[in-house]
């Protein structure tokens, strides 16, 4: 684990959220900043199992709440419209708002004896050492994707109470860039660089056409990654 300086710490918290009071260089007492805890955390299963088990089939909650489907008999839009299709919402909601904590109990990335099929040049995907280094080198980061994801449940809560189906579509896409970003960082940053190549390869080749000097730059973050497992 990285050592923080006081100050350091502070900064950390406060990026998190977590801090409720005032920062200052004293050491606290630990149960002023923390949130409490009424007994031990500890994992059960890895973030893989973690993922498939409980975050992904409940994000479906609201993935597949809001949709647009062609069918034989036209565009059927699908919207909540009964109470048991917001309480679905609301459990999707609740769960991943509470849930995301969960990855912030130290626990492997993969179930015992699997690792991910991260060897090789081309390889995309991390192995479970690399995603551990990656969290034990920035944990400010890792907690910012998490936070990312549960602000996102608490979106889909403020929604819910007030039952406007219309918002579902803007959140359902801020839920997909929540996981995204984190998977992108951890997961297969592989592709990052691939989209990045991809973007620069196309403004250049923009560039040549209308006859001008190509201006690498940075991608911003693809939008459109594609998910491995959806
Ligand atoms: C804070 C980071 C983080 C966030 C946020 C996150 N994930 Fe993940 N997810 C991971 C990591 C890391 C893995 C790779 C685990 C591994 O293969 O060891 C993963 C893997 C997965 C997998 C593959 C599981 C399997 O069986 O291989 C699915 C599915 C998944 N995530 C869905 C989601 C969905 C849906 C969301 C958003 C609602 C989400 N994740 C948000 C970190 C995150």
């Amino acid at each position: 684990m990285r050592r923080h300086t006081p100050l350091a710490t502070c900064a950390g918290l406060f990026v998190l959220g977590v801090l409720t009071t005032t920062c200052s260089s004293k050491p606290s007492p630990a149960s002023s900043s923390t949130p409490k805890l009424w007994g031990e955390l500890t994992p059960v299963v890895s973030v893989k199992e973690l993922m498939r088990d409980m975050i992904d089939p409940l994000a479906d909650n609201v993935f597949d709440a809001v949709s647009i489907v062609g069918t034989e008999k036209g565009v059927v839009e699908k919207m909540p419209t009964t109470d048991a299709d917001w309480e679905k919402i609301r459990v999707g909601g609740v769960s991943l708002a509470e849930g995301a904590y969960l990855l912030k109990i130290q626990r492997s990335f993969t179930p015992p004896g699997e690792d991910n099929n991260a060897t090789g040049p081309d390889a995309v995907v991390l192995s479970a050492a690399q995603m551990r280094a990656k969290v034990e080198a920035d944990p400010v980061m890792w907690n910012a994707k998490i936070e990312a994801l549960r602000n996102v449940g608490l979106e889909v809560l403020d929604i819910v109470k007030r039952k406007d189906a219309n918002e579902l579509w803007g959140a359902s896409e801020d839920l997909d860039r929540a996981c995204e970003a984190c998977h992108l960082e951890y997961w297969y940053p592989g592709e990052k660089d691939l989209f990045r190549r991809l973007d620069r390869r196309l403004k250049e080749f923009t560039a040549s056409r209308a006859g001008t000097t190509a201006q690498p730059q940075e991608a911003t973050q693809p939008q459109e990654a594609t998910q491995p497992q959806k």
